[in-house]
């Protein structure tokens, strides 16, 4: 065949943006390539399952096992961040969080993308019996209108440049799984016929359930999703699960050599696993249900996991919403790497984690042979081991190190986006807004009760009556003692979280992630729009120590005024139902947070403990660390300083 013949075979999907020029597309848009360092927030080595918990009951708390091939430095990971951020950093890596270019390692990537309804960033929370709705945050509003804003084109746009990356990281003989539905599968898959290659598509699998999908008149009812496998190349993992047939009529054939066998139903043969596949959605009273709008059942990861790759191969879901994959790899023994830009779905899949010892136990095993038939129920085993050791990342945090440098363009900035008349003449006032002095708290370190001190003062000494003192990060204590602070000296003090990078970049996509680039008139027409600025939660702690022993006390917890909050106000009886999970680094070393303890809600228990304790083996001087998360998905850390005698 020659190479013309081979172009005139050539078919491809174009849409608005793809080629620089639209008439004569001999060049393609190039992907805009963003990498930034990971900042490891928080690391979880083994979490402790409770003595009481688990089926091994009082016995003796049960450690991870690892399989044979699993590279025991490893440590999984779970990303908050934007996909296409996250890929390309990865793709290049990162020395300062210890993540080298993961080009190529990756052995199996599954994705299930938002079709972007607005369904995907719904979160239901329960306070007291009710039930809450979260509103979605500015960064799940954002990745709406960014996605969704030119309709189909910019959705393509959007998967093409991700798709892109994840060959990349993919490793030469891995896979590839694309879950969609029949809103979008038809263009995406000839965008996968583009990127991967038309030769390496394997299956269309037909993934059928029978709850859920619209039953409305004009149309039959939707009851099922497809999911595209790709392979990298004609080299790949296939394991070849086996299932069930049923023969026709569930009467034996008696075909000659082929082996037959009865069940219940009736008679079948056993052969390799077919393209569709019977699965029951996470139904209301599926003890997997988290509550997450768009969680799909394990089920389903489990027959993806075990046939495409082995134990210890690298498992990554780039919008991993309540961490489907993640649970289902961690109990496969398989390495995994997870994100999303949703806080929520983050802390989801960090609870799941945390939990997943009494969730169902998965197995990998070759010679299991699968139901044809979904509505057969399987038996519920648990799987009671606590998870492998995994980390949590942001992606370029408020990339500190760039603003260091450029402190007063920062403060400008911040200032703009706060909506403030910038003030010359003083020492620490910044600037005004609805006649509250405004200062920018320091950035290269956290704000101390001293900076505020100062700027109290210069507040009285210009009869300013408020005060508000805008941080990204506060020093020990200042919460409290800023609230006693403010009484003495009748100020009225607010303090003021300034977002963190993810959600300012969030705010600001589309133009350049070099902050102090950005046109005045933009930063002013989107602020109002995107940026929220929220008090700092409250959080006071009660410390009682008795000889080696500490135990902490959650005496206090309040949120921040917002309409949220106001609709569930009278249902909050105790300060701890609004937190959803706390956690305690008990030697706290000033770096990386290392969950010891933790206390979460679950459906069973939608309660937290109120109280930590904790015994040193040695004496001396411990910084403890708690760090809460509240039921709308916010966090607020703080440091606590012991002596041990
Ligand atoms: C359909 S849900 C995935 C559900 C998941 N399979 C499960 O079982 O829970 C899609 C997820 O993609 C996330 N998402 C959307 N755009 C993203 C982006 N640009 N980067 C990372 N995550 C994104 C959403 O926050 C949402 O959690």
């Amino acid at each position: 065949m020659s190479k013309n013949d081979k172009n005139k075979k050539y078919v491809e999907l174009i849409w608005a943006e793809k080629y620089k020029d639209f008439i004569r597309p001999e060049k393609k848009t190039e992907i805009e390539r963003i990498a930034l360092p990971f900042q490891i927030t928080e690391t979880i080595n083994e979490p402790r399952i409770k003595e009481s918990e688990g089926s091994l009951g009082k016995m003796f708390a049960p450690k991870a096992k690892y399989p044979e091939n699993y590279p025991l430095d490893w440590k999984n990971k779970l990303i908050w961040g934007d996909n296409k951020i996250v890929m390309e950093s990865l793709l290049r890596g990162d020395k300062s969080s210890g993540i080298p270019s993961l080009a190529g390692k990756i052995n199996l990537i599954y994705i299930d993308p938002p079709f972007f309804t607005g369904a995907d960033f719904s979160v239901k929370t329960t306070i007291g019996n009710e039930e809450v709705e979260k509103e979605p945050s500015i960064i799940e509003q954002r990745a709406y209108i960014d996605t969704w804003s030119q309709g189909i084109a910019s959705y393509l746009k959007y998967m093409y440049e991700r798709l892109v990356l994840m060959r990349e990281l993919l490793a030469d003989n891995g896979s590839i799984y694309v879950h969609l539905d029949e809103r979008l599968g038809h263009y995406i898959k000839i965008i996968l016929d583009e990127i991967f290659g038309y030769d390496n598509f394997r299956n269309e699998i037909v993934w059928r359930y029978k709850s859920g999908g619209s039953s409305e008149k004009g149309h039959y009812s939707r009851k099922h999703d497809v999911i595209f496998f790709y392979t990298k190349s004609d080299k790949y993992t296939f394991r070849t699960l086996k299932e069930k047939s049923y023969s026709r009529e569930f009467k034996p054939y008696h075909f000659e050599g082929v082996q037959e066998f009865t069940d219940e139903i009736g008679s079948y043969t056993v052969v390799n696993m077919k393209d569709v596949w019977n699965i029951d959605m996470v139904g209301r009273t599926s003890k997997e249900r988290l509550d997450y709008a768009t969680q799909k059942p394990e089920q389903l990861l489990k027959r993806i996991i075990v046939n495409s790759s082995n134990e210890g191969d690298l498992i990554a879901d780039f919008f991993c919403g309540s961490g489907t994959t993640a649970a289902v790899a961690e109990k496969l023994g398989r390495r995994w790497i997870m994100c999303d830009l949703g806080k929520f779905a983050i802390h989801t899949t960090r609870k799941r984690l945390m939990n997943i010892h009494k969730s169902k136990l998965l197995k990998d095993n070759l010679n299991e042979i699968y139901e044809e038939m979904p509505e057969i129920k399987e038996e519920f085993i648990e799987y009671g081991n606590p998870s492998r050791p995994f980390e949590i990342l942001n992606i370029g945090n408020y990339s500190i190190g760039d603003w260091q440098e450029k402190e007063e363009g920062f403060v400008k900035f911040i200032l703009q986006l706060y909506q403030t008349k910038p003030l010359t003449g003083f020492n620490y006032i910044h600037g005004e807004k609805e006649k509250r002095a405004v200062h920018v708290g320091s950035l290269s370190a956290p704000v101390t009760i001293d900076e505020i001190k100062t700027v109290v003062e210069e507040c009285n000494n210009n009869n300013f009556k408020s005060l508000d003192v805008l941080g990204l990060e506060w020093g020990y204590g200042v919460n409290e003692l800023a609230k006693a602070l403010a009484q003495k000296s009748k100020v009225d003090l607010r303090l003021i979280q300034i977002p963190s990078y993810n959600e300012l970049s969030a705010a600001l996509v589309g133009l350049d992630l070099n902050l102090f680039k950005i046109p005045d008139e933009i930063v002013e027409e989107k602020i109002s729009e995107n940026i929220k600025f929220l008090e700092l939660s409250y959080l006071e702690l009660e410390t009682k120590i008795k000889g080696k022993n500490v135990e902490l006390e959650i005496a206090d917890f309040q949120l921040p005024p917002t309409p949220e909050l106001a609709e569930i106000a009278d249902k909050i009886k105790d300060p701890i139902d609004l937190i959803d999970y706390w956690a305690v680094d008990w030697d706290y070393q000033g770096d990386t947070f290392h969950n010891q303890w933790q206390s979460y809600r679950t459906k069973k228990e939608p309660k937290v403990d109120k109280k930590a304790t904790y015994t040193y083996e040695k004496a001396g001087k411990y910084q403890i660390m708690v760090k809460v998360i509240d039921v709308f998905g916010g966090d607020v850390s703080k440091i606590i300083n012991v002596k041990i005698k």
